[in-house]
C-alpha cells in the first residue's frame, strides 16, 4: 500500500466520523464569533471584513484596536490595547485561545508600545505578548504554542532602591517576515529576528538573529542556514 492511499483511508475514517452535529455546531460557533467582532466593532476597534473573536475574550480599549478581514481572536484572551499607536492586525491572521497582550498604556498615559502583526500570520495558543516597548511581527510567521515576548525589562542597576521604583527601559522586538518560532520559546528586548529564520522550540532568545538562520538552545545560537532547493 502506497503512503498516499494509507493517507486516504485514515482521511475517509476521520470526515466519515463528522456528523451534521458536528458541522451544525461549527457553523453556530462561526457565527458567535463573528457577532462579539460585531460586538467590539461596535464598542470602537476599526475591522475589515468577518472579524471573530472567540468566546470569553476580553478587549480592553477596543478604540485602539485596528484589524483587517478574516481576523480571529480565539476564546478566553485578554488584549488590553491602550496606547498611541495600538494593535494593528493584518489580513488573514488568525490568533489561537487564551492570548495575553499588553500595550502598556494605563489611565495616567497612553503608553508608547505597540503591536503590528502582518497579514497571514499565526499566533499558538497561550501567547504572550508584553508589548511595553512595541512588537513588529511581519507578514506570514508562523508562532507555536506557549511563545513570550517581553519588549521591555525593569532598570536594576541601583540595588539600593527597590526594583519596582528604578523604572523601565525597551527598545522593541522585531519578527520579520516568515519566520517560524517554535513552541516554548521566550524572546526578550531588544531582539530582531530576521526574514525566513527558524527559532527551535524551547529557546531563550536574547540576540538578534540573521536572516535565514536556524536558531536553537538557551540562550539560542544558530547551528546552521537554511538551504534553497537547488544548493
Ligand atoms: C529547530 C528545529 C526546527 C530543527 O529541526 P531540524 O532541522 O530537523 O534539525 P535537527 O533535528 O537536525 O537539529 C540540529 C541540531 O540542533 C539540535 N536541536 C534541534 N532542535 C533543538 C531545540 N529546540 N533545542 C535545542 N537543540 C535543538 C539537535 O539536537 C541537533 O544537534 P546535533 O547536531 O548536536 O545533533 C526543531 O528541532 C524544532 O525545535 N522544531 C520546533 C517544533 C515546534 O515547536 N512545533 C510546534 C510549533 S509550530
Amino acid at each position: 500500500m502506497q503512503k498516499s492511499d494509507h493517507l486516504q483511508i485514515i482521511n475517509g475514517l476521520i470526515l466519515s466520523s463528522v456528523t451534521w452535529k458536528d458541522r451544525w455546531y461549527n457553523r453556530i460557533s462561526r457565527r458567535q464569533q463573528l457577532l462579539r467582532g460585531q460586538i467590539v466593532r461596535w464598542r470602537g476597534a476599526q475591522s475589515g471584513l468577518r472579524f471573530g473573536v472567540g468566546a470569553g475574550t476580553q478587549i480592553l480599549y477596543p478604540g485602539c484596536l485596528n484589524v483587517g478581514d478574516d481576523v480571529t481572536i480565539l476564546d478566553y484572551s485578554y488584549l488590553h490595547c491602550l496606547s498611541n499607536k495600538g494593535v494593528n492586525i493584518g489580513n488573514n491572521t488568525s490568533i489561537d485561545r487564551n492570548l495575553w497582550l499588553h500595550c502598556g498604556g494605563n489611565w495616567q498615559a497612553n503608553g508608547y508600545g505597540f503591536i503590528d502583526i502582518g497579514e497571514n500570520s499565526f499566533i499558538g495558543c497561550n501567547g504572550v505578548l508584553g508589548a511595553g516597548g512595541g512588537i513588529h511581527i511581519g507578514n506570514n510567521v508562523l508562532i507555536g504554542q506557549n511563545v513570550n515576548l517581553h519588549s521591555e525589562n525593569h532598570v536594576y542597576s541601583d540595588k539600593d532602591r527597590l526594583i519596582r521604583e528604578q523604572g523601565i527601559r525597551y527598545e522593541g522586538i522585531i519578527i520579520e517576515d516568515d519566520v517560524w518560532i517554535g513552541s516554548k520559546v521566550t524572546i526578550v528586548d531588544g531582539v530582531k529576528v530576521g526574514q525566513g529564520a527558524v527559532i527551535g522550540a524551547g529557546s531563550v532568545v536574547t540576540k538578534s538573529i540573521p536572516p535565514y538562520a536556524v536558531a536553537v538552545g538557551v540562550p539560542a545560537k544558530v547551528v546552521r542556514y537554511r538551504a534553497s532547493k537547488g544548493d
